[in-house]
């Protein structure tokens, strides 16, 4: 079997010759030619020109044996045409200028075209598969609706989403429509994405685990389900919800082929609460990437024994890798994950 196959069998729980590797943010601020080009360009420029786009895409295929690209964009750009004003400003994140609150700022928001109004992303697909021929498969993304909204009524990171839980609480119509219309938009961006070639979705759900069970039934539920419902089947659908082992259950209801999983949880006893049904990725702790060589390696062992050579397992973090690491960790991990079946 080929580099090539790996991941998307796995995806579809089809047997594999070695679990299949990637890293959540591996094109970034850990890769020095990364900085590099980050140097000469702001990350919204790096974002919007194709050829770099493209360019950082495969930067970290260059130096590690992954089994799948991300196409290098962020998670607020479709945002922008919505009619959200943003920049990327914070070190610690983007910052929203014209926060969504009201009745009023949420029926202002537009609908898109992602396919001609975001012509830099497809256009930065279509030449990553180019540049790829085939070598390994092209993972599309987007953010799910509530982290979206809660960027958006926040206006930046949050420590207790207090506007977006007083806009659930206190008009939950106004809510219902931001969800609607959030909704809507990721599924023709993906749909769209997946026109324009990537040959898997993953929905982040960064922000979820701040919800209650009985707030995720109510409040995000219903909207996840459409969207994962909606997208088109020719491709598997990643579904991560980050911090939310107490909602996994209901993730599972919402829909995926494979559920990313952080490392709040065992990976064994995650799956097992789902009964083996869809495939997981994950779950190695970003942080364990500080630890020495040897810690690494039983880190990643531990997380295979637990997969227990089951088919539906795609090793990865639990959460995007960070600036710091030492790139030495990185590839450690790869090839203690590749070495385990052979
Ligand atoms: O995985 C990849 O290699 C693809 C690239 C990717 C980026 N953002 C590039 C990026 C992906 C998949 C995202 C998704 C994203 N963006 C999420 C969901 C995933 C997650 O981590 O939970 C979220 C919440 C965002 C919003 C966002 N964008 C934040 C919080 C930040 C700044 C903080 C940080 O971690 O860097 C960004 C900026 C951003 N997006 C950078 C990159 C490489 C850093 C830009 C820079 O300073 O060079």
């Amino acid at each position: 079997m080929s580099r090539a196959d790996r991941y998307l069998k796995a995806c579809r729980k089809e047997s594999v010759d070695c679990t299949p590797v990637w890293i959540m943010r591996q094109a970034g601020r850990y890769l020095e030619e990364y900085r590099a080009v980050r140097a000469k360009h702001s990350f919204i420029e790096t974002c919007k020109t194709p050829e770099l786009a493209a360019e950082i895409t495969l930067q970290p295929l260059r130096r590690f044996e992954l089994d799948a690209a991300i196409i290098f964009a962020d998670i607020l750009l479709p945002l922008e045409k919505m009619g959200i004003d943003f920049e990327f400003t914070k070190e610690d994140g983007p910052q929203i200028n014209n926060t969504v609150r009201s009745r009023g700022d949420v029926e202002k928001m537009r609908a898109i075209n992602p396919m001609e109004e975001m012509s830099y992303l497809m256009d930065a697909i279509r030449m990553v598969k180019r540049e790829l021929g085939g070598m390994v498969p092209l993972i599309g993304f987007s953010g799910a609706p509530f982290t979206l909204a809660s960027y958006i009524t926040e206006g930046g990171g949050s420590k207790n989403y207090v506007f977006t839980k007083t806009m659930m609480y206190r008009e939950p119509d106004t809510w219902r429509l931001l969800m609607e219309k959030l909704t809507d938009m990721v599924i023709l961006y993906l749909n769209d994405q997946i026109k324009a070639g990537v040959q898997a979705v993953q929905v982040f759900d960064s922000w979820v685990g701040c919800l209650s069970v009985a707030d995720y039934r109510e409040f995000v539920l219903p909207y996840q389900k459409r969207l994962m419902a909606s997208l088109d089947k020719s491709v598997p659908h990643i579904h991560f919800a980050f911090g939310a082992s107490h909602l996994l259950k209901m993730v599972k209801d919402a829909g995926g082929d494979v559920l990313g999983l952080d490392w709040r949880m065992d990976i064994d006893a995650a799956w097992k609460l789902l009964n083996h049904v869809p495939g997981v990725q994950g779950n190695l702790d970003p942080v364990a990437l500080y630890g020495s060589r040897e810690y690494i390696k039983r880190r990643v062992q531990n997380i295979l024994d637990q997969a227990g050579n089951r088919n539906g397992h795609i090793f990865n973090l639990g959460h995007g890798i960070l600036p710091e690491t030492p790139i030495d960790s990185v590839a450690a991990v790869i090839e203690r994950v590749h070495e385990y079946r052979r």
